[in-house]
Formats: C-alpha cells, structure tokens, sequence
C-alpha cells in the first residue's frame, strides 16, 4: 500500500495548527509541514508564545516541533515534496472543538474519510487511514463518498447547532413562565434517546463553524429546491439571533430602561471558554446592542488580546463612526472593569468568573448593581450574591428577588417601585 511519509497542510489556524501538531506527535515517522500565507502566524508557531490558545497545545508542539514538525510560509515547496496535502482530493472534515481540541483529537469519536470511488481515490482513502490508525481505532475510523463525509460535517453542526437554539427556545419560555430552564434541561436529558449533552441555555452559539455551516446547509438546499428543508434550518439561525437580542433587551429594560452613558461591564469576549476565538462570539453582538444604546464598555477577557477586540467592535456591521473609541475600553483585569459599573454582563464561561471577589467587585459598583449572567456560571451563588446586594438576572430563570428601586444618588427612595416600567419587549 502507498505509504504516506510527508503531510503538508494548508492553513495554521485553529483547525490545520492543532490537528497536524497531533499528527506528528503520533506518528514520529511522518514529516508535516503545516503552511500559510500569513508569515507574521507562521513566526508565532515557530516561537515560544503560539498564535492560537488551546489547553495542551503547547506541549505538543513542543514535543515535535523542528523535529518531524515544521512551520513555514514556504508553500510550493511543501506541496511539492509531500505525499499528503490537506485541502486536497479527499474530503476529511475535522470534528475537533475548540477548547478541548487536543483531547478530540487524541481521541475522536470518529475520523471521517470520504473520497471518490475511483482505484485511485480508494488508494488514497486507505493511505489516510493508515495514517489515523497510528492512534484511533480502525472500527472508529468511517470511509464514505466524498458527498457523505461534506453532509455528514454540516449536519453535524447543524444537529448541534440546533439542539442550542431548541434549549435557548425553551429558555424564553421559562423565564415567562417561573420554569429553571437547568432543570428542564436535566429533566428531558435523563431521557436517553435525548441526551444531556448540548443542552445549556445561554446568550446564544458562537465560533466559526455553526453559523457558516447551518447557512451552507440552507443555501444548498435552497440552491437545490428544497425552500421547506432550507427554511427549517434557517430558523436555528434566527433563534440564535433572537436569544442575543432578548438578552440585550433585558440588560436595558432591567437597568430601567436605558443604558445610555452607563458604564457596563462585559465579561468574556471569546465565544467560549479555553478559547482565545472571538469569531460570531456572542459577546460582539451583546456589546453592539448595548453601543447602539449609548452604553460604556469595558471589556474584559482571559485570553483575547485587545487588539482583537477592537477589530471585532469595529467591523461595520457592528459599529459606526467613533463609536468604539468613544464607548469602548478594554481592561486589563475583571475588577477594573467592573469599577463604577452599573451592570457585569457575563458573556463567557470562564471559570474564573465564578471565583471572583464580588464583595470587592460591588463595593466599587453603582447601586443598585446589577449581575446578567449569560452563561448560568453563577448558578451556585446566587443566595450569596443577593446577600452582598447584587439584583441578578440570568438566562432562562426568574431569579426571585425584590427589585430594588432606582436612585441615581445611591439612596433607596422611599416610593415602592418593585416592577419594571411597563415596556413592549424591544426584540
Ligand atoms: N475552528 C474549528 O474548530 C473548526 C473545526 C472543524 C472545521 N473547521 C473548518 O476548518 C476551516 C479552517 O478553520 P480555522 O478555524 O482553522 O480557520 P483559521 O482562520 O484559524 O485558519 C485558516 C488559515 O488558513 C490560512 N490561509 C488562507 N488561505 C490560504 C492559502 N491560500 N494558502 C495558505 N494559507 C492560507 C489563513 O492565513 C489562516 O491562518 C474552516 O473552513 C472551518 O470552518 C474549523
């Protein structure tokens, strides 16, 4: 059988930097070269401190970078002397997550192979497999056509995607109704033929793949007259917008109706956890939301670098003019942020969030200080939180509590005013 000895793979980001780093790291006899145009990604890759954040990373590279594993800008050359290059003949789409992609990758559900049904693209499904079967198990490794393995990447994220938009569905419902939505997550997910994975409420899916795969999803289908198909997979999309944007409209109708010159504190901007991808983050829309309304932002995050964030907050479909550099400040610690706050708005699920001061973070806030937790990190916490004095609203659950009054001086006013303004909802 042709054996396989150079890989080249075509793009160091998030998915060609992670996956051929455990390439090489299995398979010590097999050279991989991982290329990209962007020399500046290519230096980082060959420094100490990598281009992408991911638990484990560092130490894979390390184990075989300048070893069997090169970085370089140099691309003709690489695909000239390899015997494999990604983006290629075969379509092997890449399950990793983002966060956990070195444990997915070390050990994946499945590898999917799909290729053409040729002599010579059977060779070359099988040449991939045996580069796989240097560490995942034959029977987890599926060969099919080429057609089959691209669906089969769409629909998984598709399936995913939705599972999110059902349970966000279902989160506006619970917090009409008095229901927790954890705990009807819980509930339906002791069912075994539903599962409890992919069933957390929250300000709404981000990342690269989602979005971009369930829309591929629909503009095949419409391109292939199936509007009904389309149209179904279309909807997972718009619940995911209208969950950010229900979110957005509490922030302001909670904070009595306006943040305009408020300063608000966002707390995660990656669009998960152990992450430092800010790609259809959540965060991005929650903070434009609030920008169009006039509120002042400080942002802050774990892992993403400042300047991410302002290209973010800048891109023109998410602010105009000098709106960032007017409303928009990063800062370098979650307490800074949270100083002078009228609200914290958690965007992401960073652990660390749950560890936080909020004796000190309050102390410094303006009150009544008011906790939107977008990701239910606080769950735990929330008897303890209202001890301190925090009024906390979170996704999918009234928190009972005593709205406490407004009082711009700091003084509780002696007029009862325990229900919101009534307000259309602005989604
Ligand atoms: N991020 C994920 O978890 C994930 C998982 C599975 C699949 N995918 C898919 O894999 C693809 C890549 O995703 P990513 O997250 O790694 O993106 P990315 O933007 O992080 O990386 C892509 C890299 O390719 C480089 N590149 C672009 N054109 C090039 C060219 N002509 N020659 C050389 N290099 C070039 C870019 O400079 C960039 O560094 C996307 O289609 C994505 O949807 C992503």
């Amino acid at each position: 059988m042709f054996e396989i000895k150079k890989i080249c793979c075509i793009g160091a980001g998030y998915v060609g930097g992670p996956t051929c780093s455990v390439i090489a790291h299995m398979c010590p006899e097999i050279r991989v070269t991982v290329v990209d145009v962007n020399e500046s990604r290519i230096n980082a890759w060959n420094s100490p401190t990598l281009p992408i954040y991911e638990p484990g990373l560092k130490e894979v590279v390390e184990s075989c970078r300048g070893k069997n594993l090169f970085f370089s800008t140099d691309i003709d050359d690489a695909i000239k002397e390899a015997d494999l290059v990604f983006i290629s003949v075969l379509s092997n789409p890449e399950f990793l997550a983002e966060g956990t992609a070195i444990k997915d990758l070390k050990n994946p559900d499945r590898v999917l192979i799909g290729g053409d049904e040729t002599p010579e693209g059977q060779r070359a499904v099988q040449a991939l497999c045996a580069v796989y079967e240097h560490w995942v198990p034959r029977e987890k490794i599926l060969t099919t056509n080429t057609w089959s393995s691209e669906l089969s990447k769409l629909a998984a994220n598709a399936f995913l995607a939705q599972r999110i938009s059902s349970i966000n569905s279902i989160s506006a419902l619970c917090e009409a109704t008095g229901a927790d939505v954890e705990e009807v997550a819980t509930a339906i997910g002791m069912d075994q033929r539903i599962g409890n994975k992919f069933l957390k409420a929250s300000v709404g899916f981000g990342g690269s793949c989602f979005q971009k795969d369930v829309l591929n999803l629909v503009y095949l289908c419409e391109a292939l007259n199936l509007p009904e198909v389309a149209r179904y997979w279309q909807q997972v999309i718009d619940m995911n917008d209208y969950q950010r944007r229900r979110f957005a409209s509490r922030i302001i109708d909670s904070l009595f109706n306006t943040v305009t010159d408020k300063k608000i504190a966002i707390l995660g901007f990656a669009f998960k956890k152990d992450t430092g991808d800010t790609r259809e983050s959540s965060s991005i829309y929650i903070s434009k939301y609030l920008m169009d309304e006039g509120a002042h932002l400080h942002i802050y995050d774990p892992k993403v670098p400042r300047e991410q964030i302002v290209v973010d907050l800048s891109h023109p479909g998410v602010s105009e003019d000098d709106q960032v550099s007017r409303l928009v400040t990063i800062s370098k610690d979650p307490y800074e942020a949270c100083d002078g706050a009228h609200a914290v708005v958690i965007c992401t699920e960073w652990d660390m969030f749950k560890e936080l001061d909020y004796e000190r973070i309050h102390k410094k806030m303006l009150k009544p200080a008011f906790i939107f937790d977008g990701r239910r990190v606080l769950d735990g916490l929330h008897n303890e939180l209202q001890t301190i004095g925090f009024q906390i609203e979170t996704i999918g659950k009234k928190v009972s509590s005593k709205r406490i009054p407004y009082a711009p001086s700091g003084e509780i006013p002696k007029f009862s005013l325990q229900d919101p303004p009534n307000k259309k909802p602005r989604v």
